[in-house]
């Protein structure tokens, strides 16, 4: 069955008429083209669609079940009319956002002021690893992303809203936290629990310690900065995070950040997308609040952007990033803080570390 929109529309007119003349006007056609249209759907459909009794028309039994789904049909084409229209501006629509790991700590503050000013607008978050970020940004399954520092790879539109260092973390009782200025070779001493490869932090931290020719020890592998907080907070080792990630943890005492020269490691926060995309008018909107306002919002230094995102003072010879070294004793004997070894550590569903069984 070929039946036109153009029919149905007749159609329509003609019912809720019930005269052909009436329909023509209302459509602004003639009466011998209102005609046609119908005598072509009555064609299609095999049936008639009116009787003529006298000088009036009526439906026929076919002509009312007819009626029903021709409403339905052209209702759904003035919603999509009144839907597209509604896209084009930024009553609705759907802001589709993936973010490191890491940015988790800002991003949900930033979402909250842009959904308080566009309330019609429907956001899908998700949270996941510098790694999968990237292959979002290639197969485009997302409007854009925040990570920390533009891939390589692909071709992006990037731009920088935010300041984004990363420190040192230590326990408050460690005993680097009594020191000033103290030199990086030190850190070889200590032992580093790190993010999975993958994240965008642990690439940052491996290229600063080969570049300032340090060999990391390197302890626990840990896919959450959660973990490694409490890790760090446990005396399991020391770790280096974005400073946006342990705000709570400085104020409460719980983490310290040591004087380290050449720290902090200055990096950005970027948003960025596939060059070339189309952004929708949402996802242009939540672009540009991004770079003209997040700094602001979150009190934080905009950023200049710097001459290489992880622009670093200049290097001693650069050693190939480390892979995680074999176990080390690293005790110390000043103050209450032992440093750690590296082990094996499991971590339960809360994020903690459980702790290991006794020993017999
Ligand atoms: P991460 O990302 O959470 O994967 O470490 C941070 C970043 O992209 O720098």
């Amino acid at each position: 069955m070929h039946v036109t929109l153009r029919q149905l529309e007749a159609f329509i007119a003609v019912a809720r008429n019930l005269s052909y003349t009436r329909a023509a006007e209302e459509l602004n056609l003639s009466q011998p083209a209102v005609s046609m249209q119908i005598k072509q759907l009555e064609n299609q459909i095999g049936q008639a669609l009116f009787e003529q009794m006298g000088k009036k028309i009526y439906l026929t039994e076919a002509g009312r079940e007819v009626r029903q789904y021709a409403r339905t049909v052209i209702q759904h084409i003035e919603d999509m009319e009144a839907g597209l229209a509604s896209l084009k501006g930024l009553e609705r629509g759907t802001l589709s956002i993936s973010v490191a790991t890491t940015a988790h700590y800002f991003a949900p503050q930033l979402l909250s002021i842009f959904c308080e000013r566009y309330p019609g607008v429907n956001v899908k978050l998700d949270v996941t690893n510098r790694e999968s970020l990237v292959s979002q940004l290639e197969n485009n399954t997302v409007d854009m992303v925040i990570m920390g520092r533009p891939p390589e790879e692909i071709e992006v539109e990037a731009g920088t809203f935010m300041e984004n260092p990363l420190v040192l973390i230590a326990p408050p009782d460690h005993p680097f936290t009594r020191e000033k200025s103290i030199q990086l070779k030190k850190l070889e001493d200590e032992v580093f629990l790190v993010r999975e490869k993958g994240s965008g932090t642990r690439k940052a931290m491996e290229m600063f310690f080969a570049q300032h020719g340090i060999h990391m020890k390197t302890g626990m592998e840990v896919s959450s900065d959660e973990a490694i907080k409490r890790s760090v907070q446990a005396g399991l080792g020391l770790g280096i995070m974005s400073r946006d990630a342990i705000q709570n943890e400085l104020q409460l005492g719980h983490l310290s950040i040591p004087d380290v020269l050449h720290f902090p490691i200055m990096r950005h926060w970027y948003v960025m997308h596939r060059k070339g995309k189309r952004l929708s008018p949402v996802a242009q909107a939540f672009k540009s609040f991004l770079l003209e306002e997040a700094a602001a919002i979150l009190n934080k230094g905009g950023a200049a952007p710097p001459p290489h995102p992880d622009a670093l003072p200049p290097p001693t010879p650069a050693t190939p990033p480390q892979e995680p070294a074999p176990a080390q004793s690293t005790a110390q004997s000043t103050g209450t803080y032992a440093p750690a070894q590296p082990q094996k550590v499991l971590f339960g569903a809360d994020g903690k570390p459980i702790p290991p069984a006794p020993k017999k």
